[in-house]
């Protein structure tokens, strides 16, 4: 809700409340961004500059007036104001000062932009000017009450006769009149995406930012702040992101004097834009969210915002497929009968969705050719794409392709016709990243080319989902058509984001997920095309908890896609239980990444119960309250999260651990978020692996066996005992505040059916369900 008086701007969400105003000589000043509250006046909110203050600047000589010193919606470059600015934009005859004041506020219908999120409650608009300038600044504000959200952006429009050059120009400026906050960054690599790093902001300048020309597997564009006793329930924190996929940057600036700037937009790194006369240029869309209950409540803002405001069209809430993908079942290796044998066997345990993913088109039989020559490989498909998806379907699978149009092989026919379409200096060896080189999506024939060519393999068979790759970063930034360069980067991304929107509605029933080789592009710009992104080529059990963990605290698990994959795992070599890696990737987009032939009879069955287990509690899985628990495997060996059903009536919880250790303090499962109704708390049912015992074996086993002897093989292979079988009656608040504490982990002495045997990345699964009477009639015991 926004409500206006006196110059005072009062936006609301449910749970919060932002102020600001504009003074009489027309500076913007921010007052409160925080828990919603009612207020009688503003006088208790209102900075109290009265006194001298030493060197700092009074604007335009107002007495008192220390702009530097000011909390500000906007600021203007030359005003007195030194911190970091939200703008630098310059002409030649002026140089860069400016100064906007306001000048009024309009409250408008603003649904018109494909790279924004949508379906806000209100839109503020208010409009800054430089009337020596002839320069305008509007800046725009979304309200996303049941998000508890609101969005910002800024239009700068250029009314002078001049051309202007904006060397920055951020999305968002947040001035807070208090700096004792711990930033939370969510940092990484290939492989290793969206770890958790916190630092204790003290005074100076911190940046989380990206240069690589995507949003980047680096720095995700995702910030927090949280006071430093805030947790995942309890405490005050704020969170940031941008909805775009590109180079980004927020700043944020700890005053000498305990004062907080924080700024967010487009990386003003390798960025200039000409603004001639009548032009104007519009920044990304900033997100800002806030909760005083914690961190997990701050996640949940941004997944309602994710799920309800920028994912779209016919996949929005609608849940997700599981999937088959060919390729760390076949890699470029594959005839159409090993397609043919895996999606046969993927049927059989229930996958819905078979992948082809790369190797499939042009001469692509390893890496180093054909990106760009998207006709299909007869040799590898006889009967063409068309025929392969039917004989796909006809096996009851949807069929999905992979395809990686951003980028181009030196060989390739598409390279040996335009050798000027990849990015790259002339007369300089570029830069090469997987044997490729990118195209100029910032000239228009390319875009045209890519448009219709994708139309062409996309309309070519009955195409259901498609995968669409990214899988290097760009050097040698330069594109041919363009006559700044400064302009380059982000005219990339819009152009890319003009490719796929266009795709996204020629093609309307085909689940786009995105990718760049893995995370390297797992931002909100991607969601608004892509309504699930594959999380990291790292599918391995312990790294996937890290990496899972991090990306939650601002993306939904139904954008969050998860391969169950085969062991050693391809990217660290580490054997873990195949339950682990099920009951870790359930946690999101459910998927299978595995040749299913090499898993023997045992294993397959194990993955049949995964999958219709997956698939009674999907949607709690995918679109549940998704929770964290308090001790996070950042800083523990072990850590756990669920999700709850919307009507509270079930909620499942995934118990993860790193490596066993003695000593191990209890493990007590807390859960928030249920009714303070009964509810059974039980664990989904595990068998053991008498492998994992060794020698120990022989403790129990009535004649002596060899270890690894064909005789331990055997036994091994057909007995499974099951492990532990918990199973409490619990009232929805002694689950959040008393806690279950779960049987003892076995170490070393005293197996039994009474403790839990998880060793080295051991795993659970436990299902919480509301207690009643079909409930008692279906477990006699529990009555
Ligand atoms: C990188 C992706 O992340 C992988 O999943 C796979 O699609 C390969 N590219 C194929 O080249």
């Amino acid at each position: 809700m926004i409500s206006i008086k006196n110059n005072f701007f009062k936006l609301d969400t449910e749970k919060t409340t932002y102020l600001f105003s504009a003074t009489e000589s027309g500076l913007l000043v921010h007052h409160y961004y925080g828990k919603r509250v009612p207020f009688h006046d503003y006088n208790n909110i209102m900075l109290k500059q009265e006194g001298g203050m030493g060197t700092a600047i009074e604007y335009e000589g107002n007495r008192f007036e220390y702009v530097d010193n000011m909390e500000l919606e906007f600021s203007s470059f030359g005003i007195g104001d030194y911190r970091e600015l939200p703008l630098s934009i310059q002409n030649q005859i002026h140089g860069y000062s400016n100064n906007f004041k306001y000048r009024n506020y309009q409250i408008i219908d603003d649904n018109d932009s494909f790279m924004r999120s949508y379906n806000q409650n209100q839109t503020l608009k208010v409009d800054l000017y430089d009337s020596t300038l002839n320069i305008g600044i509007e800046l725009y504000y979304r309200i996303f009450e049941k998000a508890n959200v609101i969005t910002r952006y800024v239009k700068f429009y250029n009314n002078s006769n001049l051309t202007f050059n904006i060397e920055r120009l951020f999305s968002m400026q947040l001035d807070l009149n208090d700096a004792n906050y711990v930033m939370m960054t969510f940092d990484g690599a290939w492989a290793k995406e969206r770890h958790l790093n916190e630092k204790l902001l003290n005074c100076g300048i911190y940046i989380n930012d990206s240069k690589s020309g995507a949003s980047s597997n680096k720095h995700n564009p995702l910030v927090i702040i949280r006071k430093p006793n805030t947790d995942e329930i309890n405490g005050v924190c704020y969170g940031f992101n941008l909805v775009y996929s590109g180079n980004h940057k927020t700043t944020i600036e700890a005053t000498p004097n305990q004062k907080l700037r924080i700024l967010q937009g487009i990386n003003d790194y390798a960025f200039n834009f000409e603004i001639k006369s009548g032009e104007e240029f519009i920044t990304p869309e900033a997100v800002m969210s806030y909760s005083d209950e914690g961190l997990n409540n701050l996640s949940h803002n941004f997944h309602y915002f994710v799920n309800h405001h920028i994912v779209r069209g016919e996949f929005k809430n609608k849940v997700r497929p599981i999937l088959i993908n060919s390729w760390e079942a076949t890699y470029f290796n594959f005839t159409e009968k090993k397609l043919l044998d895996l999606a046969k066997s993927a049927k059989e345990v229930g996958i819905e969705l078979f992948v082809l993913d790369d190797g499939w088109f042009g001469l692509r039989n390893d890496d180093t050719s054909s990106l760009g020559d998207w006709d299909v490989n007869k040799k590898k498909l006889p009967n063409g794409l068309n025929g392969h998806a039917n004989k796909i379907n006809k096996l009851g699978l949807d069929f999905g392709l992979w395809v990686e149009p951003e980028m181009i092989n030196e060989e390739s026919e598409l390279y040996k016709r335009h050798p000027d379409w990849a990015v790259k200096i002339n007369g300089r060896m570029p830069g090469i990243g997987r044997n490729q080189l990118v195209l100029d999506l910032s000239n228009l024939d390319v875009r045209t080319y890519l448009i219709e060519k994708m139309t062409e393999v996309f309309s070519s068979c009955n195409l259901q989902y498609v995968k669409w790759d990214y899988n290097r970063n760009i050097t040698d930034m330069f594109g041919s058509t363009l006559k700044n360069q400064g302009e380059f980067l982000h005219r990339y991304i819009l152009g890319f984001y003009e490719v796929i929107n266009e795709l996204n509605k020629r093609f309307p029933h085909i689940l786009f997920e995105g990718c760049a080789s893995g995370g390297n592009r797992f931002d909100l710009g991607m969601l608004c095309f892509f309504p699930q992104i594959w999380t990291s080529d790292n599918t391995d059990y312990l790294e996937r908890i890290y990496i899972q963990s991090g990306t939650s605290y601002g993306y939904p698990p139904s954008c969050i896609s998860n391969h169950v994959s085969a062991v050693p795992n391809h990217q660290t070599l580490r054997n873990t239980p195949l339950a682990s890696r099920f009951n870790l990737a359930s946690f999101g987009v459910l998927g299978y990444e595995l040749n299913l032939s090499e898993l023997n009879s045992e294993e397959l069955n194990e993955v049949i119960d995964q999958i219709s287990f997956y698939k009674k509690y999907r949607s709690t899985l995918q679109y549940g309250k998704f929770y964290r628990s308090e001790n996070s495997i950042f800083s523990s060996n072990r850590t756990y999260f669920y999700a709850i059903s919307e009507t509270k009536e079930q909620a499942i919880l995934g118990f993860f651990q790193a490596l066993i250790h003695p000593a191990l303090n209890e493990d007590i499962i807390y859960v928030d978020g249920l009714e303070n109704d009964l509810y059974v708390f039980r664990n989904k049912m595990q068998k053991l692996n008498l492998k994992m015992f060794g020698g120990l074996i022989n403790y129990v086993s009535p004649i002596k066996l060899k270890v690894n002897g064909k005789l331990h093989n055997l036994v091994c292979k057909f007995y499974h005992p099951k492990g532990e079988n918990e199973r409490y009656l619990i009232y929805g608040d002694a689950l959040k505040y008393a806690g279950i504490r779960l049987t003892q982990q076995f170490m070393g002495t005293g197996f039994s059916d009474k403790v839990r045997v998880l060793g080295d990345f051991g795993s659970r699964i436990y299902i919480i369900k509301k207690y009643n009477e079909k409930y008692k009639l279906n477990h006699k015991k529990i009555s």
